[in-house]
C-alpha cells in the first residue's frame, strides 16, 4: 500500500511516498529556513505563503521521483503546528485525496516523529512495545509511554521551553544565527574535541521542584524546565562583558558546549527516571533535536545501561518530513472516518 504524506506544520514544505509504512519511495523536503533567517525565527504568515507557493511543486516532485506512481491514500499533518501553515497542507491533501478518490488520513505531527526510527527499517513497532518515547523538537519535549503501538500517554514534559527552542534562543543571544540547534551542535562538538568536561561552566540542569503547579499532575523527576538555564546563560554573558567581548576572547564555544551539556544531561537524567517506571523493551527518540550528536551519544549510553535498544531515526528523517507522515498513515489507515471534514488543530496533543 502506497501512501502519500504531506507535511506543512512549520517551516518545511514536505511530501513523500512510503510503501507499507516502512519503505520510503520518495521524500521531498523544501526548507524555508533562508526565508526566516532575517527574523531570527519562523514568521507564521511568511511560512504560510511559502507553503502555498511550493506545495504543488513538492507534491509533484514526490510523485515523479517515486518508482511507484500508484497512490492508495493521502496522509497529512493536521496538528500540532502553526495554524496558517497547517491549513495549506490539509487543504492540499483534501483536494488531492478527493481528486484521486482515495482515503484521507489525518496525522499527529508528534506521533509521526515517534515513528521515524521505523522508516527504511524492517522492525515492526508492535514487537518493540512497551516503548518509552521521547519527542524532542522545536516545539516539544515529551516523555511518552507507548504501552502498545498507537497508544500514547505523556508522562513527562518541559514546563516551559522545548529543548529545540532552548537551543535556538541561546544561539540567537550569542549571535550564532537561526536555527540554533545545528550550529550549537557543531560548535560544541569542535570544542569537546580539545577540552574536558571539567572546563565547562556549571549551568543549571533544569530540574523542576516537586509540587509546582506547572507540573499539572506530572512527576517532577520526569519533567524539565529550561527557563532557569536561559536566565543563567543571559546572566553569565552580562557578567562577563557581553557577547562581543566573549566572542573576541574566544569564549563562545565553551559557553555553547556547557549550555548544550546542561540540556543533554537534564534530558538524560529524566530519561533514566522514566526508564525505571516499567520494563520497557525499547527507548525511542524522534524530532529535530534527536539529530543532536551529543544527545544521541549520551542517550545511547543511558539505553545501553538499561540494557534496552535505542531506536533513532536516520539523520535525514529527524527533521520535519513527509515520509514520517506517510509511514504513520499506514498504521492509521483504518482511522479515516470524517477525515474530509477535519480542521487543523494547532495545539493537538499526542494520544488525542
Ligand atoms: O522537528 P523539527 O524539525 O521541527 C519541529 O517540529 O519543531 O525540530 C526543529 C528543532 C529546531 O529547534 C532546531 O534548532 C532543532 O530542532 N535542531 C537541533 C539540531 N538540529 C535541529 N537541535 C540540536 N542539535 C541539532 N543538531
Ligand atoms: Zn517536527
Amino acid at each position: 500500500m502506497n501512501i502519500l504524506g504531506i507535511e506543512t506544520s512549520c517551516d518545511e514544505t514536505a511530501a513523500a511516498i512510503v510503501k507499507d509504512g516502512h519503505l520510503v519511495l520518495s521524500n521531498i523536503v523544501y526548507t524555508q529556513i533562508p526565508l526566516h533567517i532575517p527574523y531570527g525565527g519562523v514568521v507564521p504568515e511568511l511560512a504560510s505563503r511559502a507553503h502555498v507557493e511550493k506545495i504543488r511543486e513538492v507534491v509533484s516532485a514526490a510523485i515523479e521521483s517515486s518508482s511507484e506512481k500508484k497512490i492508495d491514500a493521502v496522509a497529512v499533518t493536521y496538528g500540532p503546528g502553526l495554524s496558517p501553515a497547517l491549513i495549506v497542507g490539509l487543504n492540499a491533501a483534501k483536494g488531492l485525496a478527493k481528486a484521486l478518490s482515495v482515503p484521507l488520513i489525518p496525522i499527529n505531527h508528534i506521533e509521526a516523529h515517534l515513528h521515524t526510527p521505523f522508516l527504511d527499517a524492517e522492525i515492526e513497532p508492535e514487537t518493540m512495545t512497551p516503548i518509552l518515547g521521547l519527542a524532542i523538537s522545536g516545539g516539544h519535549t515529551n516523555w511518552i509511554d507507548i504501552p502498545s503501538y498507537g497508544k500514547y500517554e505523556i508522562i513527562g514534559q518541559t514546563l516551559d521551553d522545548a529543548a529545540g527552542e532552548a537551543f535556538d534562543k541561546a544561539a540567537k543571544l550569542l549571535g550564532l544565527g537561526y536555527p540554533g540547534g545545528p550550529k550549537v551542535d557543531k560548535i560544541a562538538k569542535e570544542w569537546r574535541e580539545n577540552h574536558s568536561d571539567k572546563e565547562m561552566i556549571p549551568f543549571p540542569k533544569g530540574r523542576p521542584r516537586e509540587g509546582v503547579s506547572a507540573l499539572s499532575g506530572l512527576r517532577a523527576e520526569l519533567c524539565v524546565s529550561f527557563s532557569g538555564l536561559k536566565t543563567a546563560l543571559l546572566r553569565y554573558v552580562q557578567q562577563n562583558g557581553g557577547v562581543e567581548k566573549l566572542t573576541d576572547e574566544g569564549e563562545i564555544p565553551r559557553i555553547v558546549a556547557s549550555y548544550q551539556e546542561a540540556i543533554v544531561q537534564a534530558v538524560a537524567d529524566r530519561t533514566r527516571n522514566a526508564l525505571k517506571l516499567r520494563d520497557y523493551k525499547a527507548f525511542l527518540i524522534g524530532g529535530g533535536v534527536s539529530l543532536n550528536s551529543r544527545l544521541r551519544e549520551v542517550l545511547s549510553e543511558v539505553a545501553a545501561k538499561a540494557k534496552i535498544p535505542i531506536l533513532m531515526a536516520k539523520p535525514k528523517y529527524c527533521g520535519d518530513n513527509g515520509a514520517m507522515i506517510a509511514a504513520l498513515g499506514y498504521y492509521r489507515r483504518n482511522k479515516v472516518e470524517g477525515a474530509f471534514s477535519i480542521d487543523v488543530n494547532p495545539s493537538l496533543e499526542v494520544g488525542e
